[in-house]
């Protein structure tokens, strides 16, 4: 994409016409993981496609919401619908959300995301809080930019999880006294769901959770200087010497249990995360 520079800054004036908001967090949120947004006082509701320069397909109608209002006691920005890669979006296309919600004033991002669990010890309908991932997409959402007011060129990517949101995390779960994991999420670009090999390569590799998303939006965010939390509802769990077909009915049905869990961590998380800040 050429001048992404411009781009987020057009999209993010054209944003600021619309509405006068400077958002404290921003919140991106994955399929079937949207509870949070029904606990936000919307202040307002931007159609993606009103957007200038905001990724759109031909082939989905409506795509999304960028959603501002107060959750938690901040002002925050809520990607109502999630762009990913299978979908033949570009990673720069994907990520470009990420930017301007970083131009308009965000310092927080957290992403929440479905993931296939590979840890044996992961039950389908746990929450994992990411503390570091996998890049396996093939492709980089930095690649071909090299322009320094868009970040670093190499940016450091040894903690791209911030380590105190991760601890503030924990330690909300734990007196919320929801049992979550910790672990290391693999990206890979789907759509199709994983062999039994590849489940077992992606075990071997250190992985305890894969999915189709989180990671590009996670690059993107460290190189802008977000602190960024993930948050994976682990879906299903895939053992590669007994594995089980893996239903899209029951990722479902377990996104849906994990879904509470995972939004009141994130509720009292960026409540906390206030109050230490
Ligand atoms: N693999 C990849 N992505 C996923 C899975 C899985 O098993 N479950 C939910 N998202």
């Amino acid at each position: 994409m050429d001048n992404l520079y411009e781009h987020v800054h057009d999209a993010a004036e054209d944003l600021r016409r619309k509405i006068a908001f400077k958002p404290e967090a921003a919140l991106i949120l994955g399929t079937g993981l949207g509870g949070p947004v029904n606990r936000i006082e919307v202040t307002a509701r931007i159609p993606y496609g009103d957007i200038v320069h905001m990724p759109c397909s031909t082939v989905q109608e409506h795509q999304g919401d960028l959603v501002f209002g107060a959750f938690a006691g901040r002002d925050v920005v809520v990607m109502q619908g999630r762009l990913h890669f299978y979908e033949g979006y570009s990673l720069q296309q994907i990520t470009l959300p990420v930017r301007i919600m970083r131009e308009l004033g965000a310092e927080i991002l957290i992403v929440n995301s479905a993931a296939g669990g590979l840890n044996p010890l992961f039950q389908a309908a746990d929450v994992m809080i990411v503390t570091d991932h996998l890049n396996l997409l093939g492709a980089n959402p930095l690649r071909g930019i090299c322009d320094e007011r868009l970040g670093d060129r190499f940016p450091d990517m040894t903690r791209p999880y911030d380590p105190l949101l991760i601890e503030t995390a924990g330690q909300a779960a734990l007196d919320l006294k929801i049992p979550v994991r910790h672990g290391v999420y693999a990206a890979v670009a789907g759509p199709s769901l994983e062999t039994r090999a590849e489940t077992r390569m992606l075990r071997l590799l250190g992985a305890d959770a894969v999915g189709m998303s989180t990671v590009p939006e996670v690059i993107v965010a460290t190189q802008v200087g977000f602190r960024t939390l993930a948050l994976a509802a682990v879906t299903n769990v895939n053992l590669p010497d007994c594995m089980e077909a893996v239903s899209v009915e029951r990722v479902v049905a377990n996104a849906k249990i994990a879904e509470p869990k995972l939004a009141a961590i994130l509720e009292e998380t960026l409540r906390r995360d206030k109050i230490r800040g």
